[in-house]
């Protein structure tokens, strides 16, 4: 990026670093430069933004908390917004019968679940254990086997890519497995959550039984992407992994997880190419033993 273009980056006033490292930004600690990245402060500052790259012609990419992304070595170009500034959360209202949290899109999503768990409401158990913030858990349906984000959505709020607030509903966005359908270069906001009361004793419990399993069953103590693929219809992608003889495979500082097959983890020092090994790698070979073609879930981003 030119010093003209970070100058009239600068003069639009939102917080920047120029030419910061991502590895910093994502759980698997991977990842080059962003050329700009934005810490936008309020829905003006984020709708400059959209019209200077607009205007620009050059690219904008929104992350979250980077637990199921894959930067490229060589980073990012054009504008990298972080939208953590956004991190309100209220209950915005409670009957005896049914409960409406909003959520800005930097809110963690433990944090999400945590509020769920002290106010005793029923809804969002089924996400208790996923990392990542609401904005990328709603950009893919983040869950598990027991409930996804987007079955609590009542609406969310977005950016368009002229600048316009809109708020969908469930059904118009469309929610599947691990997908959602938001217009191209839409910008998430902000979530409504309905959910019904319970007890904080009964969802603490739930609550916390999710995050065991969870602790027990991936590797979590290392820097790792998530789930790396989709489960295929009626089937697990770490079980064809193993199945396929995989696991505890390297290659330089990354590895395919000898705790759970559908995971790959950092060592130490991995790079965001040897990860793309081992993802064509176990993506191959399950492929050509079980003739089924896995998918990713995890998001590529970036130079390679
Ligand atoms: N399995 C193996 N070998 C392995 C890993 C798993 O044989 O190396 C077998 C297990 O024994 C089990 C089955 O595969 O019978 C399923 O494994 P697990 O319970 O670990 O769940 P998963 O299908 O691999 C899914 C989600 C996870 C979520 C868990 C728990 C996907 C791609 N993954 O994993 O979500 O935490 O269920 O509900 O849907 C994520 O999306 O990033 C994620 C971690």
């Amino acid at each position: 990026m030119t010093e003209e273009m970070k100058s009239e980056i600068q003069k639009l006033g939102t917080q920047v670093l120029f030419d910061e490292r991502m590895d910093h930004y994502t759980t698997i600690r991977v990842g080059g430069p962003a050329d700009a990245l934005l810490y936008p402060a309020s829905l003006e500052e984020l709708e400059h933004l959209v019209l200077f790259s607009k205007k620009q012609k050059i690219p904008l990419f929104v992350f979250g908390a980077g637990s199921n992304l894959l930067i490229g070595d060589q980073g990012i170009r054009g504008l990298v917004v972080n939208l953590q500034k956004f991190s309100r959360l209220t209950v915005e209202q409670r009957t005896d019968t049914e409960a409406v949290i909003h959520a800005e899109v930097g809110v963690g999503m433990p944090r999400l679940v945590d509020l769920t768990a002290e106010q005793g409401l029923h809804g969002l158990e089924g996400i208790a254990g996923v990392p990542g913030n609401v904005g990328g858990g709603l950009a893919m349906n983040a869950g598990t086997r027991e409930g996804q984000i987007g079955d609590a959505v009542l609406t969310v709020s977005f950016m368009d890519k002229e600048g316009k607030l809109q708020t969908w509903s469930r059904e118009d966005i469309g929610f599947g497995y691990r997908t959602s359908h938001f217009p191209k270069g839409a910008i998430l906001l902000s979530a409504r959550f309905g959910l019904t009361p319970s007890t904080p004793e009964l969802v603490k419990e739930k609550v916390k039984k999710m995050r065991e399993a969870r602790v027990e069953t991936q590797p979590l103590n290392v820097p790792n992407l998530g789930s790396v693929f989709k489960n295929p219809p009626g089937q697990h992608a770490g079980a064809l992994v193993e199945e396929a003889g995989l696991k505890g495979v390297r290659v330089g500082g990354a590895r395919i997880s000898p705790k759970h097959g559908n995971f790959i983890v950092n060592e130490g020092g991995a790079t965001a190419r040897e990860i793309k090994v081992l993802i064509g790698l176990m993506k191959d070979k399950v492929k050509e033993k079980f003739n089924v073609t896995l998918e990713p879930e995890v998001r590529f981003v970036g130079e390679a």
